[in-house]
């Protein structure tokens, strides 16, 4: 193990993003892409063990049910919308799979109203069975599985062009370390306000907004017949070198 306090030592073991893979930083009328992106560049610096680890066991924290959002009170109805499953694989940039990261996700109801202060001014309903947000942790293999109800399309607040956000779900990951954590929305396939969301278009490469967009798996795949099943696998960052002492 090479001491903390000597970051050089250390390999500089992630490769940097590809900027035409990831949004647009800043994106017209999108306040909050304004208030969390830096002003000036950004300065390079030696990674320690700070960036290349990251909190541990997390998974272990988490609770039977975390992962079911669509009826997470066992003596109420369930969600009103959609069934859905959403089952993926998570691995780094090598294809390894990342065991035991935990992903958090949270998305609106089938009314377009999520359960947030920021979002009670909506004229939506909210639904008194929907959770809003949920944690899974992948197995062994980097798999994981959540079910829930699909969410609405909804209008952006105070957009002078009205934009609309097609349904999605929105995704926070812990890899093994701090350099590894995505923050990401999940996107379904064939709606059509896909094509104007200003999030998805302002990624600029075609591939990259495809990874970002779920398969929907042939019905025939389905254990539950009463629930639709959308496939979602997620890279994270990756290591170029295996680290010394691994
Ligand atoms: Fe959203």
């Amino acid at each position: 193990m090479p001491d903390p306090a000597v970051a050089s030592d250390l390999p500089n073991t992630f490769a940097p993003y590809d900027d035409r893979t990831q949004p647009t930083a800043r994106i017209e009328h999108y306040a909050e892409t304004w208030v969390r992106t830096p002003d000036r560049p950004l300065v390079r610096r030696p990674m320690t063990l700070t960036e290349i680890t990251g909190p541990t066991r997390l998974a272990a924290k988490l609770k039977p049910g975390n992962n079911d959002l669509a009826h997470p009170y066992p003596d109420r109805p369930r969600a009103a919308g959609q069934l859905i499953h959403v089952t993926g694989r998570v691995t780094d940039e090598d294809g390894r799979p990342v065991a035991a990261s935990v992903i958090e996700l949270w998305h609106c109801n089938a009314n377009g109203r999520y359960i947030h202060p920021m979002d009670a001014k909506s004229p939506n309903p909210i639904d008194e069975n929907f959770i809003g947000s949920g944690r899974v942790a992948t197995d062994a293999d980097g798999r994981y599985m959540f079910r829930t109800i699909k969410p609405a399309a909804y209008p952006y607040p105070n957009h002078p062009t009205r934009w609309w956000r097609p349904p999605h779900i929105h995704m926070s990951l812990f890899g093994d370390g701090f350099m590894s954590r995505l923050v990401t929305q999940m996107f379904f396939p064939g709606e059509p306000f896909n094509d104007i969301d200003l999030i998805l278009q302002s990624v600029p490469d075609p591939k990259g907004r495809e990874r970002m967009i779920s398969r929907q798996l042939p019905m025939s795949e389905a254990i539950d017949p009463n629930v639709v099943v959308y496939a979602h696998d997620i890279v994270l960052r990756g290591r170029r070198q295996t680290p010394f002492g691994m």
